[in-house]
């Protein structure tokens, strides 16, 4: 059944779901400069960094250097599950690449680079892009450098690409960590966003589901900029509250004190 704020705005669907097809992905030129410039580097052989605050919009723009590389050539497997042991992370890089994930951990690390030097003797470069990588144990931290050392360190068969928080760059800048990081050229973050960037994302994913209209008044959408911090999830969660409410009292537009009362900045008295 459709929700009621949906048919009072008279949308096709929700407007801010995470369920974004890829074709329909807001992408800014600062967004589309942080999708070229991965491509640029899985073209070169290159490891990639990409780090940015929760909800930025990191795995997002994933999706969309997906969609940018050419099929032929490349091979992406995307893991997001990070928080496994060595053995099991490189038993479920083995279940994504289509292997049979053998027993011991040297017989999976085995396979595993195997594997890629075949996709390099097919002119495939295999890219990892491995998601939520802040939350990688250390063990792996330690053994992700091995992973791409191929014929004594000469060869680029692989390409790494790790995404996560802030945390992840602070790790990554750690003494131990050297051997990695210093591998990894490429180093690029997801910066805050401004407010016109916040009006162009609410404006484009409202087109998206029918609504060509200005439906937040400016001074609600300066308000959901702050308080969402540059989160694009905040952003998704506070303006569909605020829709919410605005619809519960017949508001076809999206004013400020909705925004107050769903975030909780309106003070006392001011109901
Ligand atoms: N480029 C984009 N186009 C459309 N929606 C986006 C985009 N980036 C982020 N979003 C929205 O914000 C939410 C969080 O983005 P996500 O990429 O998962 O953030 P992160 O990986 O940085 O935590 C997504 O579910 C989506 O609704
Ligand atoms: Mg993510």
């Amino acid at each position: 059944m459709i929700e009621s704020y949906l048919r009072f705005f008279q949308l096709t669907e929700a407007p801010f779901s995470k369920e974004v097809s890829d074709k329909d992905l807001w992408l800014p030129p600062s967004k589309q400069d942080v999708v070229d410039e991965i491509c640029e580097a899985v073209h070169e052989r290159s490891q990639v960094l990409l780090y940015g605050e929760p909800g930025v919009g990191k795995t997002c723009v994933l999706r969309a250097v997906r969609h940018c590389l050419p099929q032929a050539g490349f091979r992406l497997t995307y893991c997001h599950n990070a928080t496994l042991g060595r053995r099991d992370f490189y038993r479920q890089l083995c279940l994504a690449l289509g292997l049979n994930p053998a027993a011991t951990a040297a017989a999976v690390f085995y396979a595993v680079s195997l594997h890629v030097e075949n996709l390099g003797r097919e002119r495939i470069h295999p890219v990892f892009l491995l998601d939520e990588a802040h939350l990688l144990h250390q063990d792996m931290l330690d053994h992700l450098h091995i992973l791409l050392n191929y014929e004594w360190d000469s060869r680029a068969l692989l390409s790494l690409i790790l995404v996560g928080t802030p945390d992840l760059l602070d790790r990554l800048e750690l003494r131990k960590n050297r051997a990695l990081y210093s591998r990894i050229h490429r180093r690029i973050s997801i910066g805050p966003m401004t407010c016109d960037d916040t009006a162009e994302y609410l404006r484009l994913r409202l087109s998206r589901v029918g609504c060509e209209r200005e439906l937040f008044a400016s001074d609600s959408t300066a308000l959901l900029h702050d308080v969402a911090g540059s989160s694009l999830r905040e952003i998704d969660r506070l303006a569909t509250d605020a829709m919410r409410d605005a619809a519960r009292r017949k508001k076809k537009l999206v004013e400020r004190d909705a925004v107050e009362r769903v975030a909780g900045t309106l003070s006392v008295g001011g109901r």
